[in-house]
């Protein structure tokens, strides 16, 4: 999956569709919610008179009736695309398990209720094609023992389509979407600054090729529904209705089999065997002061903030969740008590990681540094989701952290200051964070544009930054030499700051 989002990364950089799936399929529900409301202001509502009133926007001109079915049909046809490649992705990145199951299992039933909608938009134009599309729904649902009556019988030939079962179709259209909103807050509610607007540019171009394609092929009506008369020769759409030629090509109830093994193939993941759960951040009262930059990082949402337990009026501390918290560290990065200047002898913090704590980090950085003959010693402070790259050379130590989030910035001038010529953070690609915003905060706090940030006394030359994922190894070392490159002869900055 990285090496296909990577193919990505060189035209896109960081509009990279890839990396914003989530947000274009929200995009694209917005603008089907958006072209929606404007159809149905079109739309007669009843069912002599729906089909002209929707054939009819053919004749509107500059071609503005033709541009709006198109986005609207379009829009459908990209988010199942689009969904498809969602799924794919957090699949093949794993993110099923633990936390995640949850945020998983909440988006099964947009994928039921996305092709629900699609499939009943076609009856509201009422042509022969959403006639083909209603009967062979009708006829497809009653392979299941759910009605008394079978449904196709309300398409005999020689009867007009009932008002109420138009009505029917209006609201399985209509209220489906709204199902899916409310789906869709449920499916993101876990996530923290669940990112739900692509980039501009990524939007930009998505509106215009959604534009050019209603121009370029214009969606048509199909002639008025005629039920005495059976549909021939129709162009379907084969994106959002391939079940109803299933159907016909195979049968109703071996079609009706295949879609619940598809759907528990989709719910499986989540319960297939997850391994062993890392443990998950832990709050030490004593020394949280209750600031919540924990609880405005964490990518999860697994803090909250909660009355201290020393009873202090208004002090706060920090709580996590364990059923959210995905064991990132990102929470002990932003605490302002991790930082390794403090002269306690046993580091504790505010919020820590017991496998990986801030007092180990320390620790072993000084042992680590002690170890390195000099003159020149470089740090190399790792994401172990990153590149796996971990260069052996006398004059390097690398430091693997769970994300490179969970670094304190008062890292790297404490690392200056202990001896190290240079130090080099590597973290993950824009965009490839394995936590979501491990790389977006470290960016961010490197950059002195958020809390914990870098101290301005940190010569820019004694710090390296690369965002290199697994396969980015060359970039790495690369990095690595650049920062060697760029300490030469500046040792002397150095010893200043340290004395
Ligand atoms: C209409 C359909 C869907 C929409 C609009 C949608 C949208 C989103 C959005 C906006 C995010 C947050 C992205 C971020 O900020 O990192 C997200 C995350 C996620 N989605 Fe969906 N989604 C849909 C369907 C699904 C389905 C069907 C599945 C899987 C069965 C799924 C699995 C996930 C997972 C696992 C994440 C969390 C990724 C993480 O932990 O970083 N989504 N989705």
């Amino acid at each position: 999956m990285r090496a296909l989002e990577h193919v990505f990364d060189r035209p896109f950089g960081g509009a990279n569709p890839l990396k914003h799936l989530g947000a274009v399929a929200t995009l694209l529900l917005w603008l089907l919610l958006a072209s929606g409301v404007v159809l149905f202001m079109v739309l007669d509502t009843s069912a002599a008179g729906a089909y002209a009133s929707i054939a009819g926007l053919a004749e509107v001109p500059w071609g503005l009736g033709t541009l709006l079915r198109g986005l609207h049909r379009y829009s459908a046809d990209a988010l199942v695309l689009v969904l498809l490649l969602h799924v794919a992705r957090e699949w093949a990145l794993g993110r099923y398990t633990h936390a995640r199951r949850a945020v998983w299992l909440t988006g099964v039933p947009l994928v039921l209720l996305i092709f629900a909608s699609a499939i009943g938009g076609f009856w509201l134009n009422w042509d022969r094609l959403g006639q083909y599309s209603a009967i062979s729904t009708a006829e497809w649902l009653d392979a299941l023992p759910l009605f008394a009556a079978p449904l196709a019988r309300n398409f005999l030939s020689g009867q007009a389509l009932g008002e109420r079962l138009f009505t029917l179709f209006l609201f399985v259209h209509i209220g489906m979407p709204l199902m899916l909103m409310f789906g869709l807050w449920f499916h993101v509610q876990r996530l923290a600054r669940a990112q739900v607007f692509p980039p501009r540019t990524l939007t930009a171009g998505m509106l215009l090729m959604l534009l050019v394609l209603s121009l370029a092929a214009p969606v048509a009506s199909q002639g008025e529904a005629s039920l005495g008369t059976a549909a021939q020769a129709l162009h379907l759409d084969w994106l959002l209705l391939f079940i109803h030629p299933l159907v016909d090509a195979t049968s109703a109830p071996f079609v009706w089999a295949l879609v619940a093994a598809a759907l528990a193939l989709l719910l499986l993941p989540p319960f297939l065997p997850a391994g062993q759960r890392p443990p998950v951040a832990k709050v030490y009262p004593e020394h949280c002061s209750g600031c919540e930059r924990c609880f405005d990082d964490c990518p999860y949402s697994a803090i909250t903030m909660v009355p201290h337990v020393s009873g202090r009026p208004g002090a706060l501390m920090a709580q996590v969740d364990p059923d959210l918290c995905v064991s990132c560290g990102i929470c002990a990065g932003s605490c302002p008590s991790s930082t390794p200047f403090r002269s306690i002898h046993e580091l504790v913090t505010g919020i820590d990681m017991p496998q990986l704590s801030i007092d180990t980090l320390r620790a072993e950085l000084v042992h680590r540094l002690a170890l390195l003959p000099g003159p020149g010693k470089f740090v190399v402070f790792d994401c172990v989701e990153g590149a796996q790259a971990r260069v052996q050379a006398p004059d390097v130590v690398h430091m693997d952290l769970i994300c490179a989030g969970m670094l304190p910035p008062s890292f790297v001038e404490w690392a200056l200051r202990a001896g190290a010529t240079g130090v080099l953070v590597a973290g993950c690609r824009e965009g490839a964070c394995a936590y979501r915003l491990g790389q977006r905060w470290t960016a961010e706090r490197l950059a002195r544009v958020r809390e914990p940030r870098l101290r301005l006394q940190v010569p820019e030359h004694g710090l390296g930054v690369v965002w290199a994922d697994v396969g980015d190894e060359a970039a790495l070392a690369a990095a690595l030499d650049e920062l060697r490159r760029q300490t030469t002869g500046a040792a002397a900055g150095f010893e200043e700051m340290a004395s």
